[in-house]
């Protein structure tokens, strides 16, 4: 049987929005090293509970890597140590036994801590209201190669479509800057023939989105395509620097 891990865990503790947070010390021993970040959480609030004592608090849901909900800052990097992986596909064994491990919330000025770990990344989904979505009717599913698109556009798009969200781009960003979310959410339809019509609009629209709810600018540090869980490529920033500046020439409404 493998060896067990034991940690020093300093976690970021905070009742709400409004109250004063503080670094709360735990000591966690007996974990499995195939357990989860996640799990060894889970293992922690069963003891809280136990105690008579607050659980913490922290966003998940899949808990496979696909639905962008958990994240937290693991010894100050977003998701932890390990590249391309969220935080709930992250494994103790990454770990080395008896390591201090100290675990922050996702932080930027546009993602406010709402309790502990948990982090409003409802400006994210605000940016994708403004207009980050194909609005005309396309019918049914037609059959496939219907509508050519070279191979390695197509690739591209995907690559893009990848991002899920998390918010770990912003929190890694000196700026707290929204540039490879947006980027990415603007290229994955820009690139596709159903996204072109609107590609002038939108990318307008998600920018002054991204602007109004106080994310940063981008000065090229690329910490983002580092913390991305993800790998979307730093490519699609200057994707969206290229649409805008093609939006700002072609559009009637002007900027
Ligand atoms: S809980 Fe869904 S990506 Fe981590």
């Amino acid at each position: 049987m493998a060896a067990t891990r034991s940690f020093v865990v300093k976690i970021w503790r905070q009742a709400g929005p409004q109250a004063q947070g503080g670094f709360a010390t735990y000591c966690l021993d007996g974990l499995s090293p195939d357990m989860s970040f996640l799990e060894m959480l889970d293992v922690l609030n069963e003891r809280l509970i136990k105690e008579g004592r607050e659980p913490l608090a922290f966003d998940h849901d899949c808990r496979e890597g696909i639905c962008g909900m958990c994240g937290a800052v693991v010894n100050g990097e977003p998701h932890g140590p390990l590249a391309r992986t969220t935080l709930c596909q992250l494994h103790l064994r990454h770990f080395a036994d008896g390591q201090e491990l100290v675990i922050e919330p996702l932080r930027a000025r546009a993602f406010p801590v709402i309790k502990d770990l948990v982090v409003d990344r409802s400006a994210l989904d605000r940016i994708i209201q403004a207009g980050g979505y194909v609005s005309v009717s396309t019918g049914g599913a037609p059959d496939a190669n219907t509508i050519p698109v070279p191979a390695t556009r197509a690739e591209q798009a995907l690559d893009a479509a990848q991002c899920i969200g998390c918010g770990a781009c912003v929190a890694a960003c000196p700026n707290g800057a929204a540039m490879l979310f947006t980027g990415a959410k603007i290229t994955h339809l820009a690139l596709l023939p159903q996204g072109r019509p609107e590609r002038a609009r939108r990318v307008l629209d998600l920018v002054r989105a991204m602007e109004e709810e106080g994310f940063g600018g981008c000065s090229n540090e690329q910490l983002c395509v580092q913390a991305c869980p993800k790998g979307i490529p730093v490519r699609v920033i200057a994707r969206l620097n290229r649409e805008f500046l093609r939006a700002a020439l072609v559009s009637e409404e002007g900027l």
